[in-house]
């Protein structure tokens, strides 16, 4: 596993048209840092992400990763860096009909040879890898199992073991658990939190629900229509702090409590 990464986001900004998806954003996360990214939808979270990852161009601003500017990386070393971004979304992105192992082994693609793949020769310490993972995240007995007979929060859990394959120095998780019920998306926190503190790698989460953000994450970062409106640990973001972050829009989000999820959809 490499080392975690240290991001700094430096007035970093996206436009969309008329549309300031990101605006002048600032913030540092520390190695093995848990930020928690909260906020309405089309508040820019999604957006974030993308920009960290360079899946989205910023329209201004600049990201450093360690003394590395990710803002300037191109072709090989701009792979490079998508390829140390894990990322892990809503849907979980599973290939149904594969195995929960084959699914895992998928992570470590990129760094193989296509004939490989074509002929399922994963190499024998990929597949203990592999194995290995499954068995932290509870599901060595599932290895075999096809990933669409696994339940959601089993399925995100096997995306979580596909995305650590990769040897990521970062975690982007966007709304990991945003279509599971309460015990699976409490679950699949709880699997992230370790993977923060076991490897030490910094996690980046966005998040609708709030209770999660206080419960599993060092620090909370509220985002509202683009800007950081909010940045601090758990303990300061308060009740009457939420509800300000969410305006109007906060029957989307459950403010208060720690497990029960808000379907949003
Ligand atoms: N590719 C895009 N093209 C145009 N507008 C976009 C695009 N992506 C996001 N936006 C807009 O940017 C804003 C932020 O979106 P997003 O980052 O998805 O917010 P969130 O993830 O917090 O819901 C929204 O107004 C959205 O409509
Ligand atoms: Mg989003």
């Amino acid at each position: 596993m490499k080392a975690s990464v240290s991001l700094a986001l430096m007035e970093l900004g996206r436009r969309f048209g008329e549309v300031e998806a990101v605006r002048r954003v600032s913030f540092r996360a520390a190695h093995g840092e848990m930020i928690a990214i909260i906020g309405p939808s089309g508040a820019g979270k999604s957006t974030l992400m993308r920009l960290i990852n360079r899946l989205v161009e910023p329209t201004e601003g600049r990201i450093l990763a360690g003394d590395r500017d990710v803002t300037a990386l191109t072709g090989r070393t701009l792979c490079a860096w998508r390829a140390e971004c894990a990322m892990v979304f809503q849907q979980f992105n599973l290939s149904p009909r594969l195995n929960a192992l084959t699914n895992v082994l998928m992570g470590s693609l990129q760094r193989h040879r296509s004939w490989r793949t074509l002929t399922g020769l994963f190499p024998h310490e990929e597949r203990l890898r592999a194995m290995t993972l499954l068995d932290e995240f509870g599901l060595a007995h599932k290895a075999f199992v096809r990933a669409e007979r696994l339940s959601g929060g089993q399925q995100q859990r096997v995306a979580l073991a596909r995305a650590l394959m990769q040897r990521p120095s970062i975690m982007l998780a966007d709304e990991p658990t945003a279509s599971l019920d309460p015990r699976n998306a409490a679950q699949v926190m709880a699997a992230l939190r370790t993977i923060n503190r076991d490897r030490g790698l910094t996690v980046i989460c966005n998040l609708h629900n709030v209770g999660h953000a206080r419960e599993y994450c060092d620090r909370i970062i509220g985002l509202r229509q683009g800007a950081i409106v909010f940045d601090g640990p758990p303990a300061a973001l308060t009740d009457a702090a939420a509800r300000d972050l969410y305006g109007a829009e906060q029957d989307e989000a459950d403010i208060t409590q720690a497990t029960p999820e808000l379907q949003t959809a």
